[in-house]
């Protein structure tokens, strides 16, 4: 990808698929390298399609996207996806769960080790190499899958719903965590949730997404410093801000009664 044009750049983007009414409509959103972008709204609005679309897994039906200048391309190897569930193999080790990509790839035996003892430090799962996912907390399956994700190097990274399934505190955790990460390795993010205190945590930017046909219907910029401690989650501007976004998120489920 080159490093001047924006890293994905939809400019008034729909969706169907089949003869059903347009799942998105008119989106249009520029993310720059290095930003972190939320998508949140209401379930059924498009966030998923949204990221599978940049991921090149489905086609757009109207308008332009670009993914680093060029269409959305499923090969591309910059490129990696977090899924809500972990989606471990059980019959593998930590270690051979986060080189499985690269053994897809081909990558040589010392790379693949480099890039996996790499990932494993940077999720701080380097003691837990040779258990089995059975033998992990929930959290910590979620930390072997971002690993999974990081030994690609990847320029963009999908996270969907990513912590959905964890409880707060967790959760909590590995949002600094992942900000940790993310000061070590320059990637760009866009990252669904359905919470508000995260997105305002993790985020550049948050785009709030109405259903029906799914739209953008604000984009917050979120202008605290990085890096970003807990001690943000008890600053006034942090709190002032999950507020917003609370009172926009709500609205647009107001007015959007047919979301499943
Ligand atoms: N492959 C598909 N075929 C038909 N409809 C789909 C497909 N994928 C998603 N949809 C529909 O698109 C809408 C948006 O889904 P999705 O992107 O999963 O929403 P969200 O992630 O915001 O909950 C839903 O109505 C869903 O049923
Ligand atoms: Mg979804």
């Amino acid at each position: 990808m080159s490093a001047s044009s924006p890293v994905v750049e939809f400019t008034d983007v729909a969706k169907r698929f089949g003869d059903a009414p347009p799942v998105l409509s008119g989106i249009t959103l520029c993310a720059q390298s290095n930003e972190f972008i939320s998508l949140i709204g209401p379930s059924g609005c498009g966030k998923s399609t949204l990221l599978r679309l940049i991921a090149g897994l489905s086609p757009v039906s109207g308008g332009k996207l670009l993914v680093g200048g060029r269409p959305p391309a499923q090969e591309a190897s910059d490129l990696a996806f977090v899924f809500q569930e972990p989606t471990l193999l059980p019959w593998l080790t930590v270690r051979r769960n986060i080189e499985v990509m690269l053994r897809l790839r081909h990558t040589p035996a010392d790379r693949r080790r480099a890039l996996a003892d790499e990932a494993l430090s940077l999720v701080r799962l380097t003691s837990l190499a040779t258990h089995y996912p059975r033998q992990l907390s929930g959290g910590q399956k979620m930390r072997v899958s971002i690993a999974r994700a990081l030994t690609l190097e990847p320029k963009l990274l999908l996270l969907d719903e990513p912590f959905g399934a964890l409880d707060e505190m967790t959760r909590d955790h590995l949002n600094e965590e992942l900000l940790a990460i993310r000061e070590r390795q320059r990637w760009t993010a866009f990252f669904v949730t359905h919470s508000v205190a995260e997105a305002v945590f993790l985020s550049t930017r948050i785009a709030v997404l109405a259903a029906n046909p799914g739209h953008i219907v604000h984009e917050v910029p979120v202008d605290l410093p990085y890096p970003r401690t807990p001690e943000t989650r008890l600053s006034p501007a942090y709190q002032t801000l999950v507020a917003k976004v609370s009172l926009l998120l709500r609205s647009v489920e107001v007015s959007t009664p047919h979301a499943a």
